[in-house]
């Protein structure tokens, strides 16, 4: 990704564009105004010439400028409502932060056509440290493999925000740039195709991220998950030439964990942890999926990437919380060597599981990385992420992130972290009835619910519910949208979104430290 310098300044550098906010049905402000005393009314102009612009938000008009003018071109940047002054609520502030992220969201794309290199942006009031992330997001590209000049220049190289506060703006600014580093981790974890990134080559990469930044990294090889009888997790690998890994990565903050502003789900003494379901590649196994169903199965380690990308911004910003990463990695293939449907497996945990279909392999993983880790580090919170089951995205899309929770105090501290980063949460059931679909007539439990796919994302739940220990707080976060995009949004192009980093982040934050 292409570097873009971010700076917060009380008044405006030098710059080849500037942008300057245009709200609904307001006239242009104070730094059209000045610039137009330079631009020989040119702005004025443009806006009244334009019968489409009326400041809409994510609207744009480009307007060429002459030399005197200072700047190349000016980008007029429809800004919707201008928010109202005076005291804000706490909902009203994270609204309006949301919206300012988006609105620099939508306008990456803008300055990308304008060919801009050096950008002034004109907060005009706005949240300028949310404007200047929702560019930063946008502004993402995977682009390692092209193989045509890496700079023809025309990319947008700095962006210096003007507000009143610069001091507040570069503040705010730092966590945020920081937490929008561990996305673009994410995203580029997730983008790496899967002949690159397997278990062994994303365990070695997770070192070459994580240790410089002071976090512990151990990596449990296939010998030693046999010996720690992890037969769920090593059968979904047992089909590959790549063998599986289950990476552990520890970051100690200052505190003992636990504490929680808001009481309820208080973490008594243990760290938290944060799972994440890291299939490299996902065919389906001898339950093989269609062409159609497997071309965007390199996401299927979503969920580990996204616990990387978390660390990185825990360790980066020293965050104070005990806080334990663990990711489970293989990749799932048929072959002679593969595990079939009808096989019963012997879990970590001692619980059998009988195989249904190999497809339903990510909840074999996570069972078996659950279960070590909670025996291992006896955490009080457990958060896992997985990439689980179609049937979440045919439920929700990948606007929401469908979160399952065992603790309703939990669930708001989460809701709460949702709310303010703009990765969203919804709150899906967790109900006996799907514990019980999941139970096999000849083993424990099985790895497809009694109903087939309806309600799939329910019963992949419920039966990762079975390895979940009596008085852990629990969220199974089924990322299986919110991973991946097929076209572009605001703050994200389409690809892996790194989707997990920054709710979490915040979670900590807010509660974990
Ligand atoms: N990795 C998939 C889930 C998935 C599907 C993620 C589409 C992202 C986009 C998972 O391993 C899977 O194959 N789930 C099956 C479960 C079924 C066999 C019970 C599914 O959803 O079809
Ligand atoms: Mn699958
Ligand atoms: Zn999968």
């Amino acid at each position: 990704m292409t570097s873009i310098k971010v700076s917060f300044h009380k008044t405006p550098p030098a710059a080849d564009t500037a942008i300057i906010p245009v709200f609904e049905g307001g006239k242009p402000g104070r730094a059209a105004q000045d610039l137009d005393k330079r631009a020989s009314g040119l702005v004025k102009q443009a806006l009244a010439a334009s019968k489409t612009f009326k400041g809409r938000p994510g609207q744009s008009l480009t307007i060429c400028l002459p030399e005197k003018a200072g700047f190349a071109r000016v980008i007029l940047l429809g800004a919707g409502e201008k928010p109202k002054g005076g005291a804000k609520g706490k909902t009203d502030g994270m609204a309006a932060s949301m919206a300012a992220e988006k609105l620099g969201g939508q306008l990456a794309p803008v300055l990308r056509a304008a060919g801009a290199e050096k950008a002034v942006l004109f907060a005009e009031g706005l949240d300028a440290a949310h404007l200047a992330t929702g560019v930063l997001l946008r502004s993402y590209r995977f682009n390692k493999f092209k193989t045509a000049k890496k700079d023809p220049g025309g990319e947008l190289k700095s962006l210096a925000v003007v507000t009143e506060d610069a001091a507040a703006g570069t503040r705010s600014f730092k966590a945020l740039e920081i937490a929008a580093s561990g996305t673009v981790l994410a995203r580029d974890l997730v983008n790496e195709p899967p002949n690159l990134l397997y278990p062994e080559s994303f365990a070695r990469q997770i070192e070459k991220e994580l240790k410089p930044l002071g976090v512990e990294v151990e990596i449990l090889d296939e010998k030693k998950m046999q010996k720690l009888g992890m037969g769920a997790f090593l059968a979904v690998g047992m089909g590959s030439a790549r063998k599986p890994r289950l990476v552990i990565m520890r970051w100690k903050g200052g505190t003992k964990t636990g504490g929680g502003k808001t009481g309820g789900a208080k973490a008594k003494g243990g760290p938290l942890a944060f799972v994440g379901k890291g299939v490299t590649f996902d065919t389906g196994g001898v339950s093989l999926k269609t062409a159609e169903g497997m071309k965007e199965m390199k996401l299927d380690m979503g969920g580990a990437a996204a616990v990387v990308g978390l660390m990185k911004v825990l360790a980066t910003r020293k965050s104070k919380a005990h806080v334990i990463g663990a990711v489970g990695l293989a990749e799932n293939m048929p072959s002679d060597a593969a595990y079939r449907p009808g096989d019963i497996l012997t879990s970590h945990s001692g619980k059998t599981i009988e195989v249904l279909n190999t497809d339903a392999e990510g909840r074999l993983v996570l069972a078996d990385t659950l279960s070590y880790v909670q025996k291992i580090y006896k955490p009080s919170v457990v958060v896992d992420l997985a990439t689980l089951t179609g049937a979440m995205m045919v439920a929700l899309g990948s606007e929401y992130c469908g979160t399952f929770v065992n603790d309703d105090a939990l669930w708001a501290q989460m809701d709460g972290a949702g709310k303010a980063t703009g990765e969203k949460l919804w709150r899906m059931p967790l109900d006996e009835i799907w514990r019980k679909d999941v139970e096999s007539p000849i083993a424990d439990v099985q790895n497809l619910g009694a109903m087939g796919s309806y309600g799939g994302a329910c019963t992949a739940a419920g039966f990762l519910e079975h390895f979940i220990e009596k008085g852990v707080k629990w969220a199974h976060m089924d990322i299986a949208g919110a991973a991946w995009l097929k076209s572009d949004r605001p703050t994200a192009p389409k690809g892996g979104t790194g989707f997990g980093v920054r709710v979490l982040d915040r979670l900590v934050a807010d509660h974990y430290e």
